[in-house]
C-alpha cells in the first residue's frame, strides 16, 4: 500500500514525480506529496485526494531537480493534508529534511513520546514524522549516516526515500519489508516502490533487499547494509513491456486486464505442459520426483481473491492427485499457533508477492521447519524470494484492485501443480492427457465468455440495482461463488454474500425475496439436480436468479420466467470449470459498477497491496 517514486538527474522533478505517483495510485489514494530540493530549502506540496489534485495544485513555480513523492493509504492517522507524505523535521521554509514512507513504525508511540520530551513538536498523526526527526536529530557527518542512524531506532516496515538541504545532490532510500527499486537512466536516477512509477523512462532496476540503504545521485547509485558497508548490488535489465503498464484503448485497467485473460492464460501454460506423459513440467517447485511423491497433504494460504481460488486449487489437488488439501485464509493461520507438518507441502498464493499477512504464514511456516512453495506474479517479490520454490503466474503486470488475470493465472498454476502432484501418484496418462488437452482449450474458451460481454452488462445494470445479493454454488462452484460475491462487493458496494446452495436452507433463505437476486453457479455435473433444486426453491420465495451454467444444463420449469436469467458459459472438463465460471462474475460485477459511476480501478478504501497488518 502507499507508493514512492523519486528522481534525480537534469530535468525539473516535481512533472516526474507527478506521472510517476499518477501510476503507482492502484497502491494507495487517499492523499498525495511531492517535495524538491529547492535552492532557498525544501518546497513541500501535498494535499488529501487524488493524485490530479496535487497536480492542479502544485505552485506554478516548483523548480528542483532532486525530489520525493508519495501516494498513500492512510494507517496511522486521518487522510488529511497534514498526514500526507512527504513529511519534514519543520515546517515550510524551515525544514531540513524530508521523508516518503511505505509500511509502519511500530514503535512510533514511543519514539513521539521521546522526541516530544526532547522539545520537537510533532504537527502529524503519522508514525512517519518521527523518521524525518531522526534524521534531522542525527550528528552523522554524511546522509547515509544519518539515516542508518534513525533506522537503527526504528521497529517497523519500511521503504523510504530521503532528501536533506546539505546533501543536496542525493536521495538516500532503504527498506526493510517493503519493496523498493532504485532506476538507472541516461544521467539521471530514479527510486521507486514499484517499477510502474518509472517503466517510461527506465527498465535498468536494482531491486533493493531488506535491511539495505542506497544513495542515488543523478550519475550512479551504491548500496549499503544498514551498518554501511557495501553491498555493492549493480543493476540489471528487465524485460518488461512499459506498454503493459498503460490501459490503453480501455476504459479502466480492469477492463484491460479481463481482456487479457486469454494471452495471459497461454503464458502461463507455456513450456509447462508434457502432452507425452500426461504431466506439467514446473522445475521452479524444486522437488524431484521422490520428494513430489512424499508429499501426504496440502495446505494452501492467502488473501481474499488468493485465499478463494486457493480453495479452488484445493479442490484440483484432491481431485486430481488425491491427496488432502485445504486452503486457509493467510491473514488468520499465524495467529493459531499453526502445526508444520514435514509431509505437508504448503502453498503461498499472491498476486502482488507482497500481502503481508501471506508473507508472514510463509515466514511463520519456514520458522517451523515447513516447506512452502510460492503462486506468485511479481518476479522477485518478497513472498517470492521468501519461498522454497515456486510457480510464477506470468499474468503480467496487473494494476486494478480487482485481481482478475493474475486470479485466472492462479487456477492454472494451481491445475498445473495438481496435475504434476497427480501424475507421480495414481492420476492416469490418460486422464493426464484429458487435462492438457483441456487447459488448452481454456484461453480460446475464456475469450468465448468475454464476447459475451454486451449482454452480461445489461444484466449487471439490473444486479446493481439491488442492495443486496447471493452468490451460492456448491463443491467446485461454492469458492466460484465466493470469488464471485467478492467482485461485486469490491467495486459495486454492494452486499454480496456468498453461501453453499445446500447451506441456504439452514438459515438464509429467509432473506430471499423480490429484492434479492441469487447469482447461482451451477455447473453441468453430479451436483446439477441438487442445483435446480434450490433454484426451485428461491424462485418459490420469488428470488430474482442469474444462473451460471452450461448449455445442456435443464432448469425446468424455470426455464424462460422473467426473473430467471441464465449465463451461458463453454465446457470443459469438469475440474476446471470453476475458473470458466469465474470469468461471467468478473464482468457482472464490472458492469455493475460502471453503471453506478464508481472508479472501477480505485475502489473506496482498499488498495492493490496490502503490505500492513
Ligand atoms: C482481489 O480482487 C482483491 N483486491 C484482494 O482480495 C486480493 O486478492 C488480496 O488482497 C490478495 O492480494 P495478493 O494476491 O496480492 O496477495
Amino acid at each position: 500500500m502507499c507508493g514512492i517514486v523519486g528522481y534525480v538527474g537534469a530535468q525539473q522533478a516535481a512533472p516526474i514525480l507527478v506521472e510517476g505517483l499518477t501510476r503507482l495510485e492502484h497502491r494507495g489514494y487517499d492523499s498525495a506529496g511531492v517535495a524538491v530540493l529547492a535552492s532557498g530549502g525544501i518546497r513541500v506540496a501535498k494535499r488529501a485526494g487524488r493524485v490530479r489534485d496535487l497536480a492542479e495544485g502544485l505552485p506554478k513555480r516548483f523548480a528542483g531537480k532532486v525530489g520525493i513523492g508519495h501516494t498513500r493509504w492512510a494507517t496511522h492517522g486521518a487522510a488529511n493534508d497534514v498526514n500526507a507524505h512527504p513529511h519534514t523535521d519543520a515546517p515550510a521554509g524551515q525544514a531540513r529534511v524530508a521523508v516518503v514512507h511505505n509500511g509502519i513504525i511500530d514503535n512510533a508511540a514511543a519514539l513521539r513520546h521521546r522526541l516530544t520530551e526532547q522539545g520537537v513538536e510533532l504537527v502529524s498523526d503519522t508514525d512517519t514524522e518521527v523518521l524525518a526527526h531522526l534524521i534531522a536529530l542525527s550528528g552523522a557527518d554524511t546522509l547515509e549516516g544519518k539515516v542508518s542512524e534513525a533506522l537503527a531506532a526504528i521497529e517497523g516496515t519500511y521503504g523510504i526515500a530521503v532528501v536533506h538541504v546539505d546533501f543536496p545532490d542525493r536521495i538516500v532510500a532503504a527498506r526493510n519489508g517493503s519493496p523498493l527499486i532504485v532506476g538507472v537512466g541516461e544521467r539521471e536516477m530514479f527510486v521507486a516502490s514499484d517499477l510502474a512509477a518509472i517503466v517510461r523512462h527506465t527498465t535498468t532496476v536494482a531491486l533493493l533487499d531488506d535491511g539495505e540503504i542506497a544513495s542515488v545521485t543523478a550519475t550512479g547509485f551504491t548500496t549499503y547494509r544498514q551498518d554501511l558497508t557495501s553491498t555493492a548490488k549493480t543493476a540489471t535489465v528487465l524485460d518488461v513491456d512499459p506498454a503493459a503498464y498503460d490501459a490503453g484503448e480501455h476504459e479502466s485497467f480492469m477492463s484491460k486486464e479481463m481482456h487479457e485473460q486469454p494471452a495471459a492464460a497461454e503464458r502461463a501454460l507455456r513450456g509447462r505442459l508434457d502432452e507425452r506423459f500426461g504431466t506439467a513440467h514446473l522445475g521452479g517447485l524444486n522437488m524431484d520426483a521422490r520428494e513430489t511423491r512424499a508429499i501426504r497433504r496440502v495446505k494452501i494460504l492467502g488473501c481474499g481473491s488468493a485465499y478463494y481460488v486457493g480453495q479452488m486449487g484445493a479442490g484440483l489437488v484432491e481431485e486430481l492427485a488425491r491427496i488432502p488439501a485445504d486452503a486457509e485464509a493467510a491473514s488468520e493461520f499465524r495467529y493459531r499457533n499453526p502445526i508444520i507438518e514435514p509431509d505437508t507441502l504448503y502453498v503461498a498464493v499472491s498476486q502482488s508477492g507482497e500481502t503481508i499477512d501471506t508473507l508472514l504464514a510463509v515466514q511463520e511456516i519456514r520458522r517451523k521447519g515447513g516447506r512452502v512453495v510460492g503462486l506468485v506474479n511479481v518476479v522477485g517479490s518478497a513472498i517470492a524470494r521468501e519461498c522454497d520454490g515456486g510457480i510464477y503466474l506470468h499474468a503480467g503486470p496487473e494494476v486494478a484492485v480487482a485481481s482478475t488475470k493474475a486470479l485466472t493465472n492462479m487456477f492454472l498454476g494451481f491445475a498445473l501443480l495438481a496435475l504434476q502432484l497427480g501424475r507421480v501418484r495414481d492420476l492416469s496418462i490418460a486422464d493426464g492427457r484429458r487435462l492438457i488437452d483441456g487447459l488448452n482449450r481454456l484461453p480460446a474458451q475464456i475469450e468465448e465468455v468475454l464476447a459475451q460481454e454486451g449482454a452480461l452488462a445489461g444484466l449487471a445494470e439490473r444486479l446493481a440495482e439491488a442492495e443486496s445479493l447471493f452468490f451460492v454454488g456448491r463443491v467446485r462452484g461454492f469458492p466460484v461463488a465466493r470469488e464471485g460475491a467478492q467482485k461485486f462487493k469490491e467495486i459495486s458496494y454492494r452486499h454480496a454474500e456468498a453461501y453453499q446452495t445446500s447451506e441456504l436452507k439452514h438459515g438464509p433463505l429467509a432473506l430471499i425475496s423480490e429484492a434479492v437476486p441469487t447469482v447461482a453457479i451451477v455447473p453441468a455435473d453430479e451436483l446439477t439436480d441438487r442445483n435446480v433444486a434450490a433454484l426451485h426453491e428461491i424462485a418459490a420465495r420469488r428470488g430474482p436468479l442469474v444462473v451460471v451454467t452450461h448449455a445442456d444444463v435443464d432448469l425446468g420449469d424455470l426455464e424462460g420466467r422473467p426473473d430467471v436469467e441464465r449465463v451461458v458459459v463453454p465446457r470443459n472438463e469438469r475440474e476446471l470449470d470453476p475458473i470458466l465460471l469465474t470469468v461471467p462474475l468478473q464482468l457482472l460485477a464490472y458492469h455493475a459498477a460502471l453503471h453506478l459511476g464508481h472508479d472501477i480501478d480505485k475502489p473506496r478504501n482498499l488498495a492493490k497491496s496490502v503490505t500492513v497488518e
